[in-house]
């Protein structure tokens, strides 16, 4: 697919997808495929990806041996592999196909196979699936995925989801990658930006504000915030940044997180099999960071080496999970909603970066990390924000020392588990804390929560008993029920319907 998208509309009728293929799409998102790149799609199908990237101004070709015979095999910036492996039947074929592809890539191979449907039946298996001529599927297990291109192509690959990875060509390039993962996102943590926040009238509006309030304002709060939030970054990043320059103890508790973020990188760099970067390979706001946090870099990579030995040890991640400032400490497990992650003793975080070195990084809404540090779980939980008591769509569990791991879907549960007490998952200044903390005390007050069910029929069955509702986040008593003087009042949340009975129970009242 050199020209001019003709196959896609040659094909139109014949196809099943017209969206962009989900790990076109996830490379696109993490900056792996980004502007001024080339992308050539081997076994491109349609050639649906090519005409989208086409759109958004790539220069991208494909070529397909049933569907785009006569385009030219050309070398890229990023090669995509989508959905290809799966479909070769010849052993032989197959290693060819990864090999070609690997040597046309100039920094990073994306390859996407479909894993084992028994272990991922939530997955969207309609990706990829284009070919009319598709008798024959290989389907590949996370883990055979893995070592199988390695063992093909000699190099680790990063896996960036199940069934997902990127093959990089350089170390540097895998290195740019992992520090754009783990240190890019707290931009906060740069001076410049801070000092350009410090400036900025429209900042310097709402740290006057904030100061009078004595707290960091939400959105509501602030007109001036989306435009900041623009400006900026994002809403929490306007926050954080406001949080900065107006208290001096946030400012050490940011120093600590940033150098949990360095430590988390370096030590699973060695994980990775990496050697540690070399300075000249790292940002130079992180070379900063590493020098502030450690003096010199050498005595930063020493740190990482003594703090391997910690890693995997259960009492270790035990004692990490009592002393962590964040998340909520069960018997069994600690749980932190992702915006608190990052405020996760050092060790944890590396627990969380074990897990996604076996299933990539995951957008669920809730980790849970296993006190004897040999498991954690990646727990969707969808409007958690919007939903009193969020209750669990899916979950991903993943087993450290065998590398494999469970999903579970709870989707059509009728009696899902659910959360009590969101505000003990998240992170200080998470924007809705205040909503969770003053429903948990109305809650409290009402007497629900000394042994509240983790359970949503047997939640909803204690709050029918005390004749009361919630809706939104406020608690109320029920349509006809005698008021009582302490309560608000509004309308209800019918419960979702579900079926199936689930076992993992984050349950909150302790
Ligand atoms: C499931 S489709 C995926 C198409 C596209 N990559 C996507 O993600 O939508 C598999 C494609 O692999 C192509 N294919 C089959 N054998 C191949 C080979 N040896 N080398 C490259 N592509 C091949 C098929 O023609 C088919 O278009």
């Amino acid at each position: 697919m050199t020209g001019s998208g003709v196959v896609v509309a040659r094909h139109k009728t014949a196809m099943k997808r017209m969206r962009m293929s989900r790990p076109t799409a996830q490379a696109l998102s993490e900056s792996v495929l980004r502007k001024g790149d080339t992308f050539f799609d081997y076994g491109c199908g349609h050639g649906v990806d090519v005409a989208l990237l086409r759109a958004e101004g790539f220069a991208a070709t494909g070529w397909d041996p049933h569907f785009a015979p006569a385009e030219k095999k050309v070398d890229a910036d990023v090669v995509n592999l989508g959905f290809v492996l799966n479909v070769i039947e010849r052993a032989v074929e197959r290693q060819h196909a990864l090999r070609d592809a690997f040597a046309l890539a100039r920094r990073v191979l994306v390859v996407a196979v479909r894993v084992e449907k028994n272990l991922l039946a939530g997955e969207d298996f309609e990706d990829g699936v284009l070919t009319k001529h598709g008798g024959f599927q290989k389907f590949f297990t996370q883990s055979e995925f893995r070592e199988y291109v390695e063992a093909i192509l000699g190099v680790k690959p990063e896996l960036a989801g199940i069934g997902v990875a990127y093959v990089f060509k350089s170390e540097e390039a895998r290195h740019a990658y992992l520090s754009a993962r783990l240190l890019g996102r707290r931009l906060e943590f740069r001076t410049e930006l801070l000092d350009l926040f410090a400036k900025d009238a429209l900042a310097q509006e709402l740290l006057a504000k904030c100061r009078a309030r004595a707290r960091v304002l939400r959105r509501a709060e602030f007109e001036g915030f989306a435009a900041l939030a623009e400006r900026f970054g994002s809403e929490d990043r306007v926050r954080r940044l406001a949080a900065r320059l107006l208290d001096p103890d946030a400012l050490a508790a940011l120093r600590e997180e940033r150098k949990a973020a360095l430590l988390t990188y370096l030590v699973t760099s060695r994980l990775r099999g990496l050697a540690y970067p070399k300075a000249s390979m790292l940002a130079n706001d992180v070379l900063a960071d590493l020098r502030t946090a450690w003096g010199t870099y050498e005595r930063a990579k020493a740190a990482a080496e003594e703090f391997m030995f910690l890693v995997g040890q259960s009492d270790a991640v035990n004692i990490a999970c009592q002393a962590s400032a964040v998340g909520k400490l069960l018997p069994e497990d600690l749980y932190v909603h992702r915006s608190a992650v990052a405020q996760l003793p050092a060790l944890l975080q590396v627990v969380v970066e074990m897990g996604r070195l076996v299933v990539g990084p995951q957008e669920a809404e809730i980790v849970k990390i296993a006190r004897d540090g040999r498991s954690l779980s990646f727990l969707w939980y969808p409007q958690f924000d919007e939903v009193a008591h969020p209750t669990l769509d899916k979950s991903l569990r993943v087993h450290l020392p065998r590398a494999d791991f469970q999903f579970r879907d709870f989707s059509a549960s009728t009696n899902p588990p659910l959360l009590h007490r969101k505000e003990a998952f998240v992170s200080e200044d998470y924007a809705h804390r205040g909503r969770f903390l003053r429903l948990t005390a109305a809650e409290e007050r009402a007497g629900l929560l000394g042994s509240a069910p983790g359970f949503q029929t047997e939640w909803l069955a204690l709050l029918a008993s005390k004749e009361l509702q919630i809706a939104g986040h406020t608690l109320r008593r029920s349509k006809g029920a005698p008021s009582r003087p302490h309560e608000g009042s509004k309308a209800t949340i019918p419960p979702k319907p579900r079926s199936a009975t689930p076992t993992a129970r984050p349950s909150s009242s302790s």
